[in-house]
């Protein structure tokens, strides 16, 4: 069985989807670890909680980036992980992080890429006045929230909605395909043919893109 390791600075509600579909059988890995560049980052008790054996590499701690990303990946390599997986990670990676673990890296970004890259997707989307939203998954490669798209979920933009509520239901769909991208890791039926990604969905209804009912 793959194993994986898992990235968050916050509240770790993606990651915690992930430990949920460990537990009920839905995503066939294990999960080797949790880290986090934050000491106070709530998703680090719900790890433990879990069993799930967690380590803190304090950003603050470094004076380079390459300084903290080089203890970052000594972190990562000591649970010797199938697949890095960055859940509400907030820090931008050195190119060398990136290249290390190239197609093996894989990142959840709040938008349908690639429109609205880096933070305050839901403002920016709502700003922009488009009627379809949404999350990605896709494999990192040294542009920020840029890479191989793995999966994507749309939600629609309804008249009435703020940042809270839309991000609301962003983060449902969230919840929903990070497990499904990451089994499709651990099955090994993802391929990377000139930078795109190729699902083999031959025993798989749900697609590459799920698009649910306006709710
Ligand atoms: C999510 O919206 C994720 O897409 C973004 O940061 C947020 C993290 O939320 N990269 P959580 O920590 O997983 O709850």
């Amino acid at each position: 069985m793959k194993s994986i390791v898992i990235l968050i600075s916050g509240r770790g509600s993606n990651m915690e989807s992930l430990l949920t579909a460990v537990a009920s059988g839905a995503l066939p890995v294990r999960i080797a670890g949790v880290l986090s560049n934050r000491p106070a980052a709530q998703g680090l008790e719900t790890a433990a909680r879990q069993g799930v054996p967690t380590c803190v590499v304090d950003h603050q701690q470094f004076a380079s980036r390459e300084a903290f990303d080089a203890a970052m990946a000594e972190a990562i390599d000591r649970f010797s992980p199938d697949l890095v997986v960055l859940a509400g990670f907030m820090r931008i990676l050195t190119d060398g992080f990136v290249r290390r673990y190239t197609g093996r890296l894989v990142n959840i970004h709040p938008s349908l890429l690639p429109s609205f890259p880096g933070l305050h997707t839901h403002r920016q989307a709502l700003e922009e006045g488009v009627r379809i939203h949404g999350c990605t998954v896709h494999f990192v490669t040294p542009a920020l929230d840029h890479g191989p798209v793995i999966v994507q979920a749309a939600v629609p933009v309804l008249d009435d909605d703020d940042e809270a509520s839309l991000a609301a239901r962003v983060l449902a769909q969230e919840h929903r395909v990070y497990p499904l991208a990451v089994r499709w890791f651990a099955e090994d039926r993802l391929r990377l043919v000139d930078g795109r990604v190729l699902l083999d969905a031959a025993q798989d209804a749900t697609g590459v893109l799920i698009a649910p009912q306006a709710s």
